[in-house]
């Protein structure tokens, strides 16, 4: 190496480009120029404990997400009794590291106590009073972290597969206009935040259609909506690669930004096909717990080829502004545990020591550095 060239890699290593012996890239310089990426964290990701995931966290994220802090049950799990301790504690995290921090969620059919859509009596609300009731929550969430949660996933999965509103609690009260009512609640109480709508699935020509006309709905109504959350909870082939850019760009036409909000990729067999939706579960089978001990190169090789296809199409669209990853390493994703109890499922790019796998090294081969030197 001539010293031009050593100059070159030094630089290049420092602000985190290439890979050096045993030293990963940083994804967050790698698509500087492409995305935020980031990772979902749950409570001890973010509670001031020093561990390998945490190191992860900060060397390669600069958006988080929280798993469950913000969710309904977690931080008003009784009527007018909030609890913020959690979520303090993810945000004050979020804003020491800089990062762009997501608020996920504020209305959903789940994780949602029942107490929310009843009475003192156990009697189902009346719509003014559930509306209410949401504009509290919401006022009291978002404004709470105004000017510091910057994007808000204000209603997640409202639509069913063939594309018609979920009949959750929400809408058997409230009528279609609980999704407006949520939009203006979020922008009344921080105008500045970017706020979207999230949910699994979209890549499915009904549920694609559904939430075409949703957002057409909603954008008539004025609401202010800044982009749609496609969860990415993806498989080693479905959705294909041609589904996922065309419902990218299908929203993107709709002048909305796209994100990539729970990514990862299911490698082990899973009846039903896989999907997202929660209340799914099956009895626990050792047939479909086929890698307890370690996943076989030729899978990891797919999954690598898979994350290849993935940011493929989330680099050459310019509508992606965030792609965030639901988990830090395989040890602590949701899918060792969904939908059956205690497997052994691989779907993220670090593993259980928070090593980075092939598949970490193949997207960050689809970035070459910049040709030129760095100073
Ligand atoms: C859905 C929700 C997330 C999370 C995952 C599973 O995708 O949006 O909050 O609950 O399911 O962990």
């Amino acid at each position: 190496m001539n010293s031009t060239t050593r100059t070159l890699v030094l630089s290049l290593l420092a602000c985190g480009l290439v890979a050096g012996a045993g030293v990963e890239p940083a994804l967050k310089a790698v698509f500087t120029n492409n995305f935020l990426i980031g990772a979902a964290l749950n409570q001890r990701q973010f509670s001031g404990a020093t561990n390998v995931e945490v190191d992860l966290v900060q060397k390669h994220f600069n958006t988080i997400t929280p798993e469950n802090s913000l969710k309904w049950g977690n931080i008003h799990p009784r009527p007018g009794q909030y609890v913020f301790d959690q979520a303090d504690r993810f945000v004050e995290f979020g804003q020491k590291q800089g990062m762009f921090i997501v608020g996920h969620t504020l209305v959903w059919h789940s994780q949602t106590p029942r107490w929310v859509f009843q009475d003192e009596d156990g009697k189902s609300l009346t719509r003014e009073a559930l509306q209410e009731r949401m504009r509290d929550h919401i006022q009291t969430v978002v404004g709470r972290y105004r000017g510091r949660i910057r994007g808000w996933d204000v209603v997640n999965e409202a639509l069913n597969e063939d594309g018609t509103l979920r009949s959750s609690g929400w809408l058997k009260i409230m009528g279609e206009d609980y999704l407006v009512k949520a939009y203006q609640f979020a922008h009344a109480a921080d105008p500045a935040a970017e706020l979207y709508y999230n949910d699994y699935g979209l890549e499915g020509e009904r549920k694609l259609a559904g939430a075409l006309a949703l957002i057409k709905k909603l954008q008539a109504a004025g609401v202010s909506l800044t982009g749609v959350g496609l969860q990415g909870h993806y498989g080693l082939e479905r959705p294909a690669a041609n589904q996922i850019e065309d419902t990218i760009r299908a929203f993107a036409k709709l002048g909305l930004k796209v994100m990539i909000t729970e990514l990862d990729v299911n490698v082990l067999p899973t009846p039903g096909g896989g999907g997202a939706e929660v209340s799914t579960r099956y009895a626990t089978d050792s047939k479909l717990n086929p890698y307890p001990d370690g996943l076989p190169q030729e899978m990891e090789r797919r999954l690598a080829q898979r994350y290849t296809e993935l940011f493929t199409i989330f680099l050459k669209e310019h509508a992606v502004s965030r792609v965030t990853f639901w988990g830090v390493s395989d040890r602590s994703s949701w899918l060792n545990n969904y939908p059956i109890w205690g497997r052994t499922n691989y779907p993220l790019l670090f593993d259980r020591n928070g090593r980075p796998k092939p598949a970490f090294q193949a997207i960050v081969d689809l970035h070459p550095a910049p040709a030129h030197p760095v100073d």
